[in-house]
């Protein structure tokens, strides 16, 4: 197969260099490297589902990897091959590197910062109180590489970070006393999805370095070489450009959403079918059909963080960003539409009802509930008295830590025994494939709101099925 091998070099946000050429390569799916490239020493800071996925996808890549956590349990589990996260194709990955010894796993940081000529820095940028990233994290081990560093290091920033923290991170060496020409920043921003990281390393539609050294750029590139020789494209820029596109990437992508999200809540307004809508929008080359698919607003630890980060950081430097903010504030209303439609559809009156929930998630193949709109509508639903049943394939333990007192049911159709309605929140596909003759048989009335459009809206029709869905109640049955 020919694949064409597309390098794009960006400068002070001009292309100053493109070239295209091919190559002949066997297959995109990498299954056993050929290493044709000088064999990295990496240490990945932090085992989170950024830093595992990108210690293993490089591990794959035929590097010598060593993923780095103070956190004994989750190293002594991951040596044994238990994962802390769920997340389709990572113990498999995880256990054919290190059982390839290409990966290893390590508590010592210190040594792993002395022992390896790249630190790729993968600990948690949460939200503050203000909005703003917190960078406590990554302020603790820019200490820590200061005091272990021995030779020259690559310091490469993988964690979603402010515009000029990689710059900040240098003057921090400085000021410890580490003279410029022994290390170089790095910016090289993920974009994988939670539920796909796995295949979004190995197949990423771009790979962005930003970088302040000729030397850092060439062994970045050599430890990604695997994936560009397959024709992924970089893109060569500047450490804050590269931090910029992280947060414009998310902040674009969640402005997307709320923009199908509002659409959708118009269509159901005018009784037109937002399914349609977005196809037809998605055909578009200039609009592209992905992340088109409203739902009961976007949660997820990245969108909401990363678009408040990218605020705070805008009203700092006196810009104003109207639609990011614009973005959020729809989402916080589109969180509980779902409730509202139950509310419409139970004429209000919920009180001792009992109300089953499908999806916990924040999205299907994950057990992550952070910002999830599943945890409104809970609240919501508690709020108004309702008796709430739930289940989720993957994310039931993190909801009972947090909502103790619901019914946690033990498969999906347990959660709809005598149920008044069933709320969908999470698109795992169990929940699209489910028997609508069971689901009947199960719930005391069958009404089902689906906030997810799992269903096919013809199907409920033909069970008898009172319905409604985000931006498609043109197709629903009313009592
Ligand atoms: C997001 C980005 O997609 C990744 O590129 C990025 O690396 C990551 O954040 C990050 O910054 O770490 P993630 O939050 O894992 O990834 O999940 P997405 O698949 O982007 O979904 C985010 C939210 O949007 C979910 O609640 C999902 O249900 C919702 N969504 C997504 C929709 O409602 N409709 C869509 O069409 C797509």
């Amino acid at each position: 197969m020919v694949v064409m091998l597309n390098f794009v070099s960006l400068f002070e946000g001009e292309v100053v260099k493109k070239c295209n050429f091919y190559v002949g390569v066997a297959s995109i799916i990498i299954t056993s490297p050929v290493l044709l490239h000088p064999l990295q020493h990496i240490a990945v800071i932090g085992t989170g589902y950024v830093g595992l996925v990108t210690a293993a996808g490089l591990a794959h890549c035929g590097n010598q990897v060593t993923a780095v956590d103070t956190n004994e349990q989750k190293i002594d589990a991951l040596r044994n091959g238990i994962m802390p996260i769920y997340e389709p194709g990572l113990d498999r990955l995880v256990k054919d590197t290190y059982e390839a010894k290409r990966l290893t796993f390590s508590t010592d940081v210190q040594s792993a910062i002395a022992e390896n000529d790249i630190l790729m820095i993968a600990v948690g940028t949460p939200m503050a109180d203000n909005g703003a990233a917190d960078l406590s994290y990554i302020a603790h081990v820019m200490d820590t590489i200061a005091t272990s560093m021995n030779d020259f290091k690559i310091i490469c920033i993988k964690s979603t970070v402010p515009v000029g923290t990689g710059s900040w991170a240098r003057t921090f060496l400085h000021e410890k006393g580490i003279a410029s020409d022994r290390f170089c920043m790095v910016s090289n921003p993920e974009f994988l999805r939670e539920g796909s990281a796995v295949a979004d390393f190995l197949h990423p539609d771009r790979i962005v370095l930003g970088i302040e050294c000729e030397r850092s750029f060439s062994s970045m590139h050599d430890m990604y070489a695997p994936l560009i020789d397959q024709g992924v494209p970089v893109v060569k820029t500047t450490l804050e450009t590269s931090e910029m596109i992280k947060y414009a990437s998310n902040a674009f992508l969640a402005v997307k959403l709320s923009f199908i999200n509002e659409i959708a809540n118009l269509c159901d307004a005018l009784h037109a079918d937002v399914k349609d809508v977005s196809y037809a929008m998605g055909l578009d080359k200039r609009i592209c059909p992905y992340f088109l698919r409203p739902g009961p607003g976007f949660g997820g630890s990245c969108f909401p963080k990363d678009s408040s980060a990218l605020l705070y950081t805008a009203t700092l430097h006196g810009v104003d960003l109207k639609v990011v903010a614009a973005s959020l504030a729809t989402n916080e209303a589109q969180k509980e539409v779902a409730f509202k439609k139950l509310l419409a559809v139970v004429d209000g009156d919920i009180v001792g009802k009992t109300i089953a929930v499908w999806g916990l998630a924040f999205k299907a193949n994950t057990d992550d509930i952070r910002y999830s709109p599943a945890l409104r509508v809970i609240e919501c639903l508690v709020h108004a008295g309702a008796n709430v049943r739930v289940y989720d394939p993957a994310a039931m333990e993190n909801t009972r830590a947090l909502f103790p007192d619901l019914y946690y049911a033990h498969d999906m159709y347990n959660a709809l025994d005598e149920a008044d309605a069933l709320v969908v929140m999470t698109e795992w596909s169990s929940f699209g494939n489910a028997d609508l003759t069971i689901v009947i048989q199960r719930m005391r009335h069958p009404v089902i709101i689906d906030a997810r459009a799992v269903f096919d809206p013809q199907q409920l029709v033909n069970h008898g099925i009172i319905f409604d869905m985000i931006g498609r109640s043109c197709s629903a049955v009313k009592n």
